[in-house]
């Protein structure tokens, strides 16, 4: 159990650690390639960590070092250094994904299409339960040969078969399937499209771009045609928005703080929480706005403010879906009642996060009711404070703790050590934070 009191200001400024979607697909699209790729910034989170294993199993070669973290040049996390297979070499393997869902989805779209070789992709408790029907119904009109527990579960059997190009309506925005069907394009035949009922995270086809592939966007539908090789390119890698996240709420949740965060992701496909934020009254101004590794960055500054309800539904979910516990945290603490809905896809992560954060948000005090795809929160003006259950889901562990802060009597969180999945060092950043006011 982990306790968090309620603290006074946040002040200071700090760089969340690396992108975790960004870290995957670096890793992965390296693998790919056939001359070794630094990636600057590497996210030394469990998820990720996964990806570097599950790549150096398929044949590719992987230094690792650990960055000092001193600033933006250095940021925290590894170096790691990445000489790929080759785009049709990829060794026969057991991969463990641990609790990475986006390796999961990810990897069977590269490895589909190698004739020859076969897979197996397992994971933990949480993995079992995370649907892989998403990818492996287009993947299987594809030509793939994919089998899965119960016809949808992993551990997920993948023997390489010919795919050729198909043009695919996704039923959800989902920024998985989505470079699932975009890494299996890369080998099949012909043209293959994916079409997106609303556009989500697009750090995929920037990086396939960068590395040579041939990727076009037209209108709501991102096409790619096979390619014999991928040069991609050495990287630096962001700091990551969604764990920013947390600070970013903190700032807009306590009385007379004021927060920089540095180095931060704000692709415009992962900036759903500051449109939102700033909707509910947060203060949130960036400053130093430029482009690296095509991926814009720019330093965030947070104040608090007081907050008003909001609406949140529609083409705004995919921009925002990692970042949705925290809206309905905030709700609690905004005047007036807040809906979030066309979010069922809360329900397939690393837990259903509909539940999850309904129970977490109604054992401090506060005013949630579930819907089938969303929440409405009973804005209270505050949170008196409890007892709250991780689930072993990063991001619930961390809403307990901003939470903790925020409330009026603390919170002890029950499976803290989730956060690592995604940011290791979570507690010793929130502490530099109340600290240094
Ligand atoms: C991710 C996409 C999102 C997100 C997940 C990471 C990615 O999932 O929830 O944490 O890196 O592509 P979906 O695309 O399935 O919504």
């Amino acid at each position: 159990m982990t306790r968090f009191d309620p603290s006074g200001p946040l002040r200071g400024a700090l760089r969340p650690p690396s992108d975790k979607s960004i870290s995957h697909r670096a890793a992965l699209i390296a693998a790919m390639g056939e001359g070794t790729v630094q990636v600057n910034g590497y996210l030394d989170g469990a998820d990720t960590l996964s990806t570097l294993a599950a790549v150096e199993k398929l044949g590719a070669k992987v230094v690792r070092e650990r960055n000092s973290g001193s600033g933006a040049v250095d940021p925290p996390g590894l170096t790691v250094w990445i000489e790929g297979v080759g785009l049709r070499s990829a060794r026969s393997a057991e991969i463990d994904v641990g609790n990475a869902g986006t390796l999961l989805r990810l990897l069977p779209g590269w490895l589909s299409g190698q004739v020859g070789q076969e897979w197996t992709l397992d994971g933990d408790e949480s993995i079992r339960r995370r649907p892989v029907d998403r990818i492996s119904v287009p993947l299987r009109e594809m030509g793939a040969d994919l089998s899965a527990r119960e016809e949808r579960l992993p551990p997920l059997q993948i023997r390489g078969a010919r795919l050729r190009g198909i043009t695919y309506e996704m039923p959800i925005a989902s920024a998985q399937v989505k470079s699932c069907l975009l890494f299996a394009g890369l080998l099949a035949e012909g043209e293959t499209r994916v079409v997106e009922p609303l556009p989500s995270r697009d750090h995929t086809e920037r990086m396939l771009a960068a590395a040579g592939a041939s990727i076009e966007r037209h209108g709501d539908a991102v096409a790619v045609r096979p390619v014999e090789r991928l040069e991609p390119e050495d990287l630096l890698v962001p700091a990551d928005i969604s764990s920013a996240a947390f600070f970013l709420t903190a700032a807009a949740l306590i009385p007379g703080s004021e927060v920089k965060l540095e180095w931060v992701g704000v692709n415009e496909t992962r900036t759903g929480l500051l449109t939102i934020l700033e909707r509910m009254g947060a203060q949130i101004e960036r400053e130093k706005e430029f482009e690296i590794g095509g991926e814009r960055v720019a330093t965030l500054r947070v104040r608090t403010s007081s907050l008003q309800a909001t609406k949140v539904g529609g083409a705004e979910i995919p921009l925002a879906i990692d970042e949705l516990p925290l809206v309905a945290l905030a709700a609690c603490f905004a005047e007036g009642t807040t809906t979030i809905r066309d979010a069922e896809e809360l329900r397939r992560k690393e837990s259903d996060r509909i539940e999850t954060v309904t129970a977490a948000l109604r054992a401090l005090g506060g005013k949630v009711e579930p819907t089938e795809d969303g929440m409405v929160i009973e804005g209270t003006g505050g949170l008196r404070g409890g007892t709250i259950d991780s689930h072993g889901d990063h991001r619930i562990a961390m809403l307990g703790a901003i939470a903790g802060l925020a409330s009026n009597e603390g919170v002890e969180v029950q499976g803290m050590e989730a956060a690592a999945v995604s940011y290791p060092g979570f507690e010793q950043d929130l502490a530099l934070l109340i600290v240094s006011r």
